[in-house]
């Protein structure tokens, strides 16, 4: 009778769980207005560093009668780029948020960026709406980067967060962006910038559910309601016993020590010519790693639940292309498993035979991303026959050291596959920093009893060492990248304007923006 019954409330709350988790997120809609100033209600406005304050700042200062300009020089407001003064009771206005955008000229990252603190201060505010002013006419579509900033900024993910009585309705409403071409603006949000607000959402979304609720087939399910409806796409999935068939021992070795069995996720968009080669993106989607028999330590070992970041973000990004029909052959595939200690687990020492045939020998059960992406990239070479190859993993406490937050770690044997990554980063705004994959790592990679082992010996060039690894599966024709993002996966305070706090979806802008600037503009 209780078994009875805890299996009836057990089945009452995965219901409620996965209802809480398609709840719709609080969030503002976004509308397209020409430039006007309100005479009252919530508004943005910028102010620079040096020069004179925008016009915008200007007009809703002379409405307000002085009141703005003597607030902000009684708050020692001096207008630092992505600093921002939320001020509430401005003369008529409910709420004026003031952006600061230091001596920098105006340009589409400056835009998302005033965008997405404009987004982070409307999560916290009560207003209905908030009219955000750009009168400045010099960039095309400008209401659209500010739109696609908002959104980036207005993330959260509060859907397991009851509300406490009483509390106050925030962020909630619309957020309208008044420029000078409304109506432009609105037309290349819909049409290419929404689509990455929505593969950015979707893959942070995945990356903040904890691994209670996100493992290998909870994963496959999520991307099959988000691209329900999309057109060109198609998805395939491999389960354990395609991958005995395949030969993937790499893939099994990791998901062995689970009860959650691991999972290939294969999502493909033909938006280009048929039969054209496609690009391939692969990500690592450790749905949790405890590091397995070599545990990791207790301390902050919650944050393993982000160690499926490059499979969501290749799936995010890849949505973004399907959304905005981007002219081109692409695949994402996600390496998904969850890497936990057991009797059935891996071992050190454990030898295991990959798909390819090359043989490799556990030194570390915790360097399992490599062992998962090399199966998932040999499977690619053989069915993909891809055009190049990029692959992103959270997969180096090394790149966290050597890079800190600012860069996630590239390496490549092509150059111009580097450059071109690099020139999408700084576009973007989702940086990389390249780093060497000098020969002699291979030393750190020899065993004694297989072709390789699938780690050095500690305080190495960990993250080269694991690039070089993951180099070893890969034809040595095959343009391919590694992107080493295990700082970039979560954002932890400061929040940047366009990353709140948390996971960040790093890696769908970039790829996005590498598609549309150095594969389809190649086309045109
Ligand atoms: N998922 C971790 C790397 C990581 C660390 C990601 C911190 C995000 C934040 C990865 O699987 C790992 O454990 N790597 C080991 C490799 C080593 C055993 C060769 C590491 O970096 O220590
Ligand atoms: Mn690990
Ligand atoms: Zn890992």
């Amino acid at each position: 009778m209780f078994a009875h019954r805890s299996a009836v409330a057990r089945v009452f709350f995965a219901c409620l769980a996965s209802l809480a988790a398609f709840a719709a997120q609080a969030q503002r809609s976004l509308d397209f207005e020409p430039y006007a100033v309100p005479r009252e209600g919530a508004v943005a406005v910028t102010l620079s560093r040096d020069s004179a304050a925008s016009a915008a700042f200007v007009e809703v200062d002379a409405i307000a009668d002085g009141a703005l300009s003597r607030a902000v020089a009684n708050a020692g407001f001096l207008g630092d780029r992505g600093t921002l003064l939320n001020l509430h009771g401005v003369g008529p206005y409910t709420q004026v948020i003031v952006i600061g955008t230091g001596t920098d000229a105006p340009s589409p990252r400056l835009l998302e960026d005033i965008g997405g603190l404009v987004g982070q201060a409307g999560v916290l505010s009560a207003a209905a709406r908030i009219d955000v002013l750009w009168p400045e006419a010099s960039l095309p579509a400008a209401g659209a980067h500010l739109a696609l900033g908002v959104e980036l900024g207005q993330f959260t993910f509060r859907q397991y967060r009851n509300p406490k009585p009483g509390q106050p309705v925030l962020g909630q409403g619309s957020a309208v962006l008044r420029t000078a071409d409304a109506d432009a603006s609105r037309s290349a949000w819909s049409s290419q910038w929404q689509p990455v607000a929505e593969g950015v959402r979707f893959a942070r979304q995945l990356v903040s559910e904890p691994a209670n609720v996100i493992y290998p087939q909870s994963f496959v399910e999520r991307a099959r309601v988000a691209f329900e409806g999309t057109d060109k796409v198609r998805i395939e999935v491999l389960d354990e016993q395609a991958m005995a068939e395949l030969g993937m021992g790499a893939m099994l070795a990791v998901g062995q020590g689970s009860a959650r069995p691991p999972r290939l996720l294969v999502i493909r968009y033909e938006g280009g010519r048929r039969g054209e080669a496609p690009l391939v993106f692969v990500g690592k989607g450790i749905t949790f790693d405890t590091g397995g028999i070599s545990i990791k330590p207790a301390q902050d070992m919650w944050r393993m639940k982000y160690d499926m970041t490059g499979a969501a973000s290749v799936s995010g990004a890849l949505l973004a292309l399907a959304k905005r029909g981007a002219a081109v052959n692409a695949v994402a595939i996600a390496a998904l498993a969850e890497n936990m200690p057991s009797g059935t687990a891996t071992r050190p020492g454990d030898v295991i035979r990959t798909m390819s045939g090359q043989t490799f020998e556990i030194m570390s059960t915790d360097a399992e991303g490599r062992m998962v992406l090399v199966d998932a990239i040999a499977w690619a070479q053989r069915e993909l026959k891809p055009r190049l190859l990029i692959d992103i993993a959270t997969l180096t406490g090394s790149q966290v050291t050597a890079l800190g937050d600012e860069y996630a770690g590239l390496f490549s044997r092509h150059d111009d596959l580097a450059a071109q990554l690099q020139a999408a980063g700084a576009a973007s705004g989702e940086e990389v920093w390249r780093l060497p994959l000098h020969p002699s790592y291979a030393k750190d990679l020899e065993s004694p009893i297989a072709d390789l082992r699938n780690g050095g010996s500690s305080a190495r060039a960990g993250a080269g060492v694991g690039a070089f690894f993951i180099g070893a599966w890969v034809a040595p024709e095959l343009p391919w990248a590694h992107l080493d993002i295990a700082s970039m996966a979560w954002r932890d305070d400061p929040a940047l304007p366009t990353v709140p706090l948390g996971a960040s979806g790093y890696g769908v802008r970039l790829l996005d923006r590498f598609v549309r600037d150095h594969i389809e503009s190649g086309q045109r």
